[in-house]
């Protein structure tokens, strides 16, 4: 469970990106953080993991107060949280494989990985995540040899071989086309609902969220103005996220999107 409390972050220079959020989070619940550009969606994800530091409020996953915790204890903590970023943040002249194993060392530790020296247990654990994201076949293959769709599998795959409590991912699809971006959410969606693990995306294509996802919430300056099922969003609500505008193309163009063909689900 997550559980952020009064949640605030104002950057030093004046802008309050949050303004006491309150959000729980149950085991295995994934939730889509949609919002206008500026909303705050990526700093409600950082603030959760300290990249960026939250001004007030709290942050518990699984009983623990993220908030309070120093260097060495954050950085542990940090290892259970995966994060999955848009720009995939490989490291270019890594195979895949290598790639994957980084993420067993949570955010730093370049070095040892650069020597390979991870145990058998972990390789094996990535190559079965590789064959999970549909990967198996390149673990040898350059990061820099990949597609936009295969190079977020390996994020992945890499945020997975953490073994997260919590996934984080920002704008997981905002470089992909639409077909890879519905494998790259399914897959997601898939992942979390196997290991029961929660998770928040942050995503602009509310329809792709809507096909998803069990939770939408809506932030606007800093505020939760939505918090429902996906399929209460109506043109109202989005409006109260968005501002004004015309949602009824939107709201059709899920229901056309509602039957998804099985072949959909091969790799990109
Ligand atoms: N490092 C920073 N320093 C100062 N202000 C920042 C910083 N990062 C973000 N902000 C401000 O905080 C607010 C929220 O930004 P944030 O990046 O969280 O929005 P977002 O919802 O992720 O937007 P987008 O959809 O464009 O990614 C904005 O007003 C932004 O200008
Ligand atoms: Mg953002």
């Amino acid at each position: 469970m997550l559980k952020l409390n009064q949640l605030t972050k104002r950057y030093a220079t004046g802008d309050l990106a949050l303004k006491a959020v309150d959000v729980e989070i149950p085991k295995g619940q994934v939730v889509a953080l949609i919002g206008p550009s500026g909303a705050g969606k990526s700093t409600l994800i950082r603030c959760i993991n300290r990249l960026v530091e939250p001004t007030s409020g709290g942050v518990d996953l699984n009983g623990k107060e993220l908030t309070k915790l120093g260097s060495g204890a954050l950085r542990q903590a940090r290892r259970r949280m995966g994060m999955i970023f848009q720009e995939y943040a490989l490291v270019e002249r890594l195979t895949v494989m290598e790639n994957v194993l980084s993420g067993r060392l949570g955010y730093v530790g370049f070095w040892r990985s650069f020597l390979r020296r991870y145990p058998q247990s972990a390789v094996d654990e990535a190559f079965r995540l590789l064959e999970r994201v549909g990967l198996d076949h390149m673990a040898d293959k350059r990061a820099d040899e990949l597609s936009g769709g295969q190079r977020q599998r390996v994020g992945i795959a890499r945020a997975l071989i953490q073994d997260p409590e919590l996934l984080l991912v920002d704008e997981p699809t905002a470089s992909l086309d639409p077909k890879t971006s519905r494998q790259i959410m399914r897959l997601i969606c898939e992942l979390c609902a196997e290991r029961d693990l929660a998770a928040i995306i942050n995503i602009h294509d509310v329809a792709l969220a809507q096909m998803f996802v069990q939770r939408v919430i809506g932030l606007r300056f800093g505020e939760v103005v939505y918090d429902g099922p996906p399929n209460e969003l109506t043109p109202d609500t989005l409006t109260q996220i968005y501002g004004e505008e015309d949602w009824e193309a939107t709201i059709e163009k899920v229901d056309e999107e509602e039957v998804v063909t099985p072949e959909e689900g091969a790799v990109a």
